[in-house]
């Protein structure tokens, strides 16, 4: 242990497999730039307090730039065994470049608890951004696509079994409400995540009184995490955004599914692009769905990486504990299987080929069974009794074993004699989606309502 930056009470060695098991260089490097720059702001605090002089700073702040440097050219050298972490190896490397004299005043009042803590809400909060530019250029693809297309009519359905005619545009912009909601939240959660714990030191605060605030302003922070042990020991953020992520996730898995339904030959209703699907390496014919099936698929690893980090963490002490290191890795895949995830079905839906014509084929006319009996309800009948009247219509078409809009006046006026003659105007699909006119229902006008409500939430910020 005699090369640690903590070797001093140590007279053993480290098992070899301890120190892989402990050091989380390989995966925290991410944070290389984030670690830079916490560290510079923290220096120049500490020249405030009069722990560091103006040249030292300078020094500090030049040599820091060369590291920087390093990383960004891909030519920091990581020492095995050595750097134990970001942390330690940005530390070290510093020391080579500008003399330990100088750089080793840097940590001073500082942890490496408050300072990763300060890495991952930094590094957190800009790929949050990200990933709010993917979920904007999705939810502008649902807009753009439920104005264009919104004369096609599908069936809609409860518990998969046809239910009544509504707009395409309509099924798109029912995810378009989860993924606007998802937006809506995402914001939340970033103003959550954008307070700085810098330093709260190891748990109990800093003793030199560092201007927190400052620092916090410097490095973008809308204030602070204002308890030291609460700073150093909190890692809600990390599951919250991960909540977040998986709440997401589901919406897309569903949205996956319906598609994967709506693509197979017997519904045909959409076709989805070369881009997005695959062959089968033995069956000439095939092209699956694979994108879909990912999103589907990697849903399940996003909330498992939610519910394994909660686990880690629901029975630690308070304050620091290295259990929380295990936040680092999951975030990590999290972030990128949200982003990915995002950006393919943006591309799916973008190139997302349908068929209308399938659509509409699909449509039969007992979906418009609860339009008859509507119909019957603004004739003065209690929809009770229009229920079962139609009930009767749709048990007469199929004992004749025909279509039920091809019934005639007098087989209708034969089930109910307070059916008229304008009755055969029910069995028009279009008619039946633009009865929908409440606000949110499916007619032309609710459509378009909805497409400029989420035009509004991609607007908000
Ligand atoms: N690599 C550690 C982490 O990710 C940094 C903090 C280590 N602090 C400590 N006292 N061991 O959590």
């Amino acid at each position: 242990a005699a090369g640690k930056l903590w070797g001093g009470r140590f007279t053993g060695g480290t098992d070899p497999i301890m120190v892989q098991y402990n050091e989380s260089i390989y995966f925290d490097r991410v944070f290389y730039s984030q670690d830079i720059r916490g560290s510079i702001s923290y220096a120049r605090a500490n020249t405030k307090t009069g722990l560091l002089t103006e040249r030292e700073f300078a020094e500090i702040e030049r040599g820091f730039k060369q590291v920087l440097k390093e990383w960004q050219d891909g030519v920091f050298d990581i020492k095995p065994g050595i750097d134990e972490d970001i942390h330690t190896a940005n530390e070290r490397r510093l020391g080579e470049i500008i003399g330990k004299e100088i750089a080793g005043k840097l940590h001073t009042g500082r942890s490496r608890n408050d300072q990763v803590a300060t890495d991952m809400r930094l590094w957190l909060r800009d790929q949050l951004e990200q990933l709010e530019s993917y979920l904007i250029a999705f939810l502008k693809v649902i807009a753009a696509r439920a104005e264009k297309e919104i004369e096609h009519v599908m069936p809609g359905y409860t518990h998969l079994q046809r239910a009544q005619p509504i707009r395409w545009s309509h099924w798109m912009l029912l995810y378009g409400s989860f993924f606007a909601s998802d937006l809506e939240r995402l914001r939340e959660v970033r103003a959550r995540i954008n307070k700085s714990p810098l330093g709260c030191g190891a748990l109990a605060g800093n003793p030199f009184n560092i201007d927190r605030e400052a620092i916090a302003k410097e490095l973008g922070f809308d204030g602070l995490i204002m308890n030291s042990m609460a700073g150093v020991g909190d890692r809600d953020f990390v599951v919250e955004t991960m909540q977040w992520g998986t709440m997401l996730m589901t919406h897309l898995s569903r949205w996956a599914e319906d598609l994967i339904i709506y693509s197979t030959g017997e519904f045909s209703f959409v076709k989805l692009a070369d881009t997005y699907s695959t062959g089968s390496s033995l069956m000439p014919q095939k092209k699956n769905p694979d994108s879909l099936e990912l999103i589907r698929g990697k849903s399940g690893r996003a909330f498992g990486h939610m519910t394994g980090l909660m686990m880690s963490i629901k029975g630690i002490p308070s304050t620091y504990n290295k259990d929380l290191q295990e936040s680092v890795e999951p975030l990590l895949d999290h972030i990128k299987t949200v982003g990915d995830s995002v950006q393919i079905a943006t591309g799916v839906l973008s190139t997302l080929n349908i068929l209308p014509e399938n659509m509409l084929k699909s449509l039969s006319p007992d979906m418009l069974a609860t339009d008859l009996a509507d119909y019957l309800v603004r004739k003065g009948v209690p929809f009770r009794e229009t229920h079962h009247i139609s009930g009767r219509v749709v048990a007469l078409a199929e004992n004749e074993g025909k279509p039920m809009d091809t019934l005639t006046f007098e087989q209708l006026q034969g089930v109910d004699n307070r059916f008229e003659k304008d009755v055969l105007g029910v069995f028009d699909y279009q008619k039946s989606v633009e009865m929908r006119s409440a606000k949110g229902g499916t007619s032309r006008g609710a459509v378009l309502e909805q497409i400029e409500a989420i035009k509004k939430t991609l607007a908000a910020n």
